[in-house]
Parts: C-alpha cells; structure tokens; sequence
C-alpha cells in the first residue's frame, strides 16, 4: 500500500494540496469507516458531513419556525431564513442579484420541468440537446407544446464521447431564424464524467439561442461563476452537492429568459391575486410566481450550512481530490489485462483527466472479451459493501452513444415486444452488446484507501 501510495503521488502530485479531505474523512465522515461502507456513488447522491446535521439541529431545536406566508413572528424567522439562504445561494454562485433570479424546486428534475412546462415552443421552434443528457432534460420533449416544436440531438462520439466542435457549429448556425431557441446541455456528464465545454453558452446565444445548463453534476465538484458564464438556465440540487437535505433543488434564471417563461397553471403561493368568481388570477413576479406552495422552509437553513461546508473545504480542493482519484484508477484499469491479454475494464469517455470529472463509467470483461453483465458486478460490489452504481443512470442517449447500440436495433426489440418492455427484456434482446455500465464516483470524502478498494475489486475479475 505504501509503495503504491508513493507511486501515486509521484503521478498526481495535485493530490497533496488536498491532504486537508483525510482529516475531515475522519472528522466529519467517520461513519464511513466506522460502519465500513466504501462510497463510490456521489454522482447519485452526495454525503453530508457531521457538521451540517449537528448545526442544522441545533438550529431547529433552538427555534420555532412557522408557515412563511403570513407576519406572524414564527413565520417572520421563516421568511428571514428564506430571504438569507436565497442570498447565500446567489453569492455561492457568485450570480448578481440583478443579472439572476433563483427558483427553488424539490430537485434538479422539478427545475427542469419548470423549464420544460413553461418555455414558449410553438411550432417551427427549436428544442436542440446532446445526446448525454439526463432523462429529466430529454424527458422535456414529452410535452404537447414541445411536440409540435422540432427536437434535435447533438451527437457524443466515442471514445471520448465528446461532442466535436465543428458538429455543435453546424448545429447552432443550421437552425432556421424561429422565435424560440432552447439549446441544453449538462455542465459534466453524468454518464462519463465529460465536462463540455462552457464557452457554448455565450457561442449559442449569440446565434439567437436560450441555453439551459444542467449543472447537477458539475456543481458538487466544480465551481460554478455566474459572473464568468450567463446561461439562461441553470438547474441543480442541492443533495448532490452536499448531501443534506435531499427535496431541494433550485432553478437560477437571468430575468429576461425568467420572462420568457409562462406557467401553465397556478398554486397557492404563486398567485398575487385571484377569483374563483371572476375566474381570473395575477401570477407573482419574480421567483414567487415559480415556486408551488409552501417552500421547504424547515430545510432551507441546512442548504446554507451545506454551502458553509463545501467552502470551508474548497470546491478547487474538492474538485483536484476527484480528479487525481480518477485519473489514476483510470490508469490502473487501462493497464488491467487477463493472461489472454484481453482488457478486464473499458472505460466509456476520456481516460486522461482533461476536461472531465470524478466520474467514470466502465464494463468488465472476461478473458474471452465477453462483457460480465453490470447487474452481477453490482451483486458482488454489495458483498464487498461498495456502493457504486450500475444501469444507464438516466442517461440513455450516452449508453446507447458509448456501447454502440443503433436506432433500429433499438425500435426492432421495441415492437417484438409485446407489452411494456422491461430493461431485463430489453436486455435479453440485445444479446450480444451491453445495455448498461458500471459507474464509478468520487467526491467530497474520497480518499486514496477508497480507491485502492474499489481496484482490489475489479482485480477480482481477471482471470489467470
Ligand atoms: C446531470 C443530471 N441532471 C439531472 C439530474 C436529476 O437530478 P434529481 O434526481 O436530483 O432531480 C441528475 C441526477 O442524477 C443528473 O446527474
């Protein structure tokens, strides 16, 4: 372990400016070890440090905190909660407060809904996205106004599952001259860790688009600067960035694409005014007219603590700890082969650390160069308690970009089959290929030992 350790740090020298992470695994995520869990899923899901919950109780149990919708006392602190936590929200980001209006949603999905429900397609419109990102942005096309508009995908190509530059040009300048333009793309795939790149944003908007920047996955490990970039849209939550709470999330909305918007319903709290009568209402301005019923007002003040915690560790130092990590298993699985000389691991998108995060997506291979299917290696992975994650991640269109699955093969499993097809049918069909991966993360608690464990493991595979 010694020697490996030493090899490793010859190789990512950028790991010793995080040694400050090995005290806080011990200080603030003990319960990792103690209970002896290896966490290699923070692109699900992020962990809390101990920190967060001790203040957060403290908090709740030191105050007495009511419904934000009147002036009484107890929703006075409410509200006062509220208005703090928007700030601090904002400034994490570092959004001007006249430039940026912030939603808070229950999730990073609940906030591209909102986009979704609410952007004014109408036919001869755009909906222009890459083909990695996450179902609740791709889901977007599901509804009837956006139906009527034309839906493109950008292409990822593998290996790298990077989007060429010249591709993503012909794609934003070949769009006839329409009124709405809404142009998505994830800051950081969650599939294969690819971070594209951010200059898109200003590239697209001036050849007339709106840019909606699923920042999910990029958020909890790189630092966002709202001063920097200016999509129209951005959508994350809060869980994957800190842990706790989970159930908030939050839209950010430069206010003449806020404008743009128009909701297709209203709810109580989004509403100035309105008659059951004269069957009439005034929708809120600002954020207010975007944020259903009650906020989640008790959790709030834990947003704030979790966005306390990410800087007094450093999103740089968060974001150098991940990359080293996955830079190097990166390298250890290249190099993993069977006797047979076949690989044990194939790595789906970039495998130097350019332009990308913690995040890796893979499938083993036996000594035949048969795929060992990602449901088994789950299996095993629970036996060691790693918890890693396996499937598509929700992210359908950089599985079927990364394992070579084409579109008819696709719709001809779709119609043999006679009911809804399940993905263990779908898996059946598509016998010879993989339909799934297995994804490796890292995050805020990562450490060296956890990554040596998770190689342990995959070397279980190579045969002979
Ligand atoms: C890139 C990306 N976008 C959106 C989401 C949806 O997030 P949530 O499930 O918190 O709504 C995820 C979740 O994994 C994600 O990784």
């Amino acid at each position: 372990m010694e020697t490996k350790f030493s090899e490793f740090l010859r190789r990512y020298p950028d790991y010793h400016g995080t040694e400050a992470i090995d005290e806080l695994r011990k200080r603030e995520f003990s319960r990792l070890d103690r209970l002896g869990h290896i966490y290699v899923d923070y692109t699900g899901g992020g962990l809390f440090g101990d920190f967060q919950i001790r203040h957060h109780m403290e908090f709740l149990a030191g105050s007495v905190l009511g419904n934000p919708h009147s002036t009484n006392p107890t929703s006075a602190l409410a509200t006062e909660r509220v208005v703090s936590c928007r700030k601090r929200v904002l400034e994490f980001f570092n959004a001007d407060p006249e430039e940026y209006v912030l939603i808070f949603t229950s999730n990073a999905s609940g906030a591209l809904k909102l986009v979704g429900e609410s952007y004014p397609f109408s036919e001869g419109d755009q909906f222009l996205l890459t083909f990695d990102n996450h179902n609740s942005v791709v889901g977007i096309r599901a509804f009837d106004r956006v139906k009527r508009a034309s839906t493109q995908y950008i292409p990822v190509e593998p290996p790298d599952l990077r989007v060429p530059e010249e591709r993503l040009r012909a794609f934003l300048e070949g769009s006839p001259e329409s009124r709405n333009k809404l142009f998505a793309f994830p800051a950081q795939s969650n599939f294969s860790g690819v971070q594209h790149p951010l200059d898109w944003i200003r590239e697209a908007q001036e050849l007339g688009w709106d840019v909606l920047l699923d920042a999910a996955a990029f958020v909890p490990t790189n630092r966002l600067d709202l001063q920097k970039w200016h999509p129209d849209y951005v959508t994350l939550s809060f869980y994957k960035m800190f842990g706790y709470p989970t159930g908030v999330g939050a839209l950010l909305a430069r206010r003449p694409a806020l404008q743009k918007l128009h909701r297709p319903w209203f709810a109580g709290g989004t509403i100035s005014w309105a008659s059951v009568l004269a069957e009439s209402h005034t929708l809120s301005p600002g954020s207010d007219g975007f944020e259903d019923g009650t906020l989640n007002y008790t959790s709030l003040p834990a947003v704030e603590l979790g966005l306390e915690f990410l800087d007094s560790v450093g999103v740089d130092t968060i974001h150098d700890r991940v990359n080293t990590l996955a830079g190097w298993l990166m390298d250890e699985l290249v190099a993993l082969r069977h006797s047979s000389g076949e690989r044990v691991a194939r790595i789906y998108g970039p495998i130097d650390t350019e332009s990308r995060g913690g995040t890796v997506a893979l499938n083993l291979y036996d000594s035949k160069g048969a795929p060992i299917d990602h449901r088994l290696v789950e299996e095993k992975a629970n036996s060691w308690k790693i918890s890693l994650r396996t499937g598509c991640f929700c992210n359908p269109g950089a599985g079927e970009m990364a394992m070579g699955l084409e579109r008819d093969e696709i719709v001809g499993c779709l119609t043999r089959s006679q009911d809804r097809m399940t993905l263990d049918q779908f898996q059946q069909c598509i016998d010879d290929k993989s339909t799934g991966a297995v994804r490796i993360s890292f995050g805020v608690a990562s450490t060296f030992e956890d990554a040596s464990k998770v190689l342990q493991f995959f070397q279980e595979f190579q045969e002979g």
